[in-house]
């Protein structure tokens, strides 16, 4: 079958999180299995723009409302990533060094939304499915559906993949004009709560719905920021599927970023060097625990809670492991992270921004990786975490839920917790503590992790059967 992915983000082309890791892998994986899977993604200003070669293979005149701009469609030449990528040029909109974060996004990702399914139409013949990612593409199965212009795609079966339903790109209804003319009797599959709200219209339009996760599936019905009651009317279209990992990019005993490479026959050397590496880097202390947090410092990640917890171990567990945190997010947790260094020096230290490199880095040296999240749909942090030998210290939410089982339990390797809590967070510390004085079971549960599979090899086929089961 052949697939077209519809993404604001690609690895290694953009990415701000996990579903640049997904878009980036999961097409490979679908074309080892004999499919034809393609990305297309808006044309940032990118260093992946400047390194690879390209050809012009569409160029577009269309309009947004009253607005009308020409788009360019580019493709990689060289299929360097395993599936065919092609980049949307829309000069003035689209042509920015960042993914998000502008005050126009909303117009930027509807013109864009625009310029693939004009480009889409022009087609010879048509893909199989249409498979778009979160709210930022949400608009498309309903467009396809039921905007006149694109009457030759109707029956294109489109498939919505909900990588956080927390962010749903709400539109006043003052910006109906932007969506190309449309069967005015449809306005409530565009309208939530009386908003224009994408990722609900997604929902609603798309012909199958995926989630990240089974548990994070489940728990959407429940609490999903306003949602609840369409996930549980449309539970009969919605799978969840665990995200895999890339298991080209993540191993440690290749990983390019890595100065110290190893695997599980021997992770307790390679992993101490690349401990040192990161101890002197940070100024930490080799003997101690090193307990790592790596993602954005937002609320759904417990982040907030990070300094009091930090703060809070040292004080009632003592000084008697190390803490490192990679992220950027929240100004006030920035704050609150880079106002603890002072105080706790050599115990302490943290790196604010984006560092692909150090990330790798971090999760091969570190002992722990704690992931509080009050959300968590798959997360993948503990996934390659433990790939690199490193033991997750996770809330059992979503995708956590489904990834990781307690030491404590039979053949478990990781550390469970119920809260996102202060008090519950700092036990799993003590306990991080605890475990790492006992070496023998460190080693016993990080060879029991390092012989885990999560690599998309499992998840692709539901993919696979996700889109058999609408193609036409
Ligand atoms: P989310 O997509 O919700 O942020 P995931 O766990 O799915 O969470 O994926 C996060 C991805 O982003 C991982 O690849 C992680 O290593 C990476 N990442 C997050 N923050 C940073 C950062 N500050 N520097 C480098 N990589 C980061
Ligand atoms: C989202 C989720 C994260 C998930 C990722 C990839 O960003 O927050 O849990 O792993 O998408 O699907």
């Amino acid at each position: 079958m052949e697939i077209l992915h519809v993404s604001a983000e690609c690895y290694p082309v953009a990415k701000a999180g996990g579903l640049g890791d997904v878009v980036g892998a999961l097409p490979k994986y679908l074309n080892q299995l004999g499919h034809i899977a393609k990305v297309v993604m808006p044309m940032y200003r990118t260093k992946f723009l400047h390194a690879n070669k390209w050809e012009v293979v569409h160029k577009g005149y269309t309009n947004m409302g009253t607005w009308w701009f020409e788009f360019t469609v580019i493709k990689e030449q060289t299929n360097s990533l395993g599936f065919d990528l092609y980049l949307i040029d829309i000069n003035g909109l689209l042509d920015r060094e960042k993914i998000y974060g502008y005050d126009d996004d909303a117009e930027r990702f509807m013109a864009f939304q625009i310029a693939v399914l004009d480009w889409v139409s022009a087609w010879k013949h048509h893909p199989d499915v249409i498979h778009v990612h979160d709210h930022h593409m949400g608009l498309i199965p309903f467009m396809v559906k039921h905007s006149f212009k694109y009457a030759a795609i109707k029956n294109v079966p489109t498939v919505l993949t909900i990588h956080n339903a927390q962010y749903q790109g709400w539109l006043g209804w003052e910006n109906i004009a932007l969506i190309p003319e449309w069967d005015t009797w449809r306005w409530g599959m565009l309208d939530w709560k009386d908003t224009i709200n994408p990722l609900a219209s997604g929902i609603k339009c798309a012909d199958k719905v995926t989630t990240v996760s089974p548990s994070y599936l489940a728990e959407l019905q429940y609490m999903s920021n306003g949602l609840e009651a369409l996930f549980e009317y449309e539970k009969g279209k919605c799978v969840g599927i665990l995200n895999g990992i890339d298991a080209d990019v993540w191993d440690p005993a290749t990983d390019t970023y890595l100065n110290h490479h190893f695997s599980a026959a021997d992770a307790e050397a390679g992993k101490a060097k690349s401990k040192m590496a990161l101890c002197d880097a940070f100024d930490l202390d080799f003997e101690k625990p090193l307990i790592v947090f790596i993602g954005r410092l937002v609320g759904e990640k417990g982040a907030d809670l990070l300094p009091q917890l930090i703060g809070d171990s040292f004080y009632f567990i003592g000084r008697r492991m190390n803490f490192l945190i990679l992220g950027s997010g929240f100004p006030e947790v920035e704050s609150g992270l880079a106002a603890l260094k002072p105080l706790a020096q050599y115990d302490y230290n943290v790196y604010i921004g984006y560092n692909e490199g150090l990330s790798h880095q971090m999760y091969a040296g570190a002992d722990f990786l704690l992931m509080p999240s009050r959300v968590e749909p798959c997360g993948l942090n503990q996934m390659y975490s433990m790939r690199y030998g490193t033991i997750p210290m996770v809330r059992r939410i979503g995708g956590l839920k489904d990834t990781v089982i307690d030491y404590g339990e039979k053949g478990g390797y990781g550390i469970c917790y119920d809260q996102t809590a202060v008090g519950d967070i700092s036990h799993a510390v003590w306990r991080a503590v605890e475990l790492y004085r006992d070496k023998e079971a460190m080693a016993t549960v990080r060879k029991r992790m390092m012989a885990l599979d999560f690599s998309w090899e499992n998840s692709v086929s539901k993919y696979a059967d996700v889109y058999a089961s609408v193609k036409r």
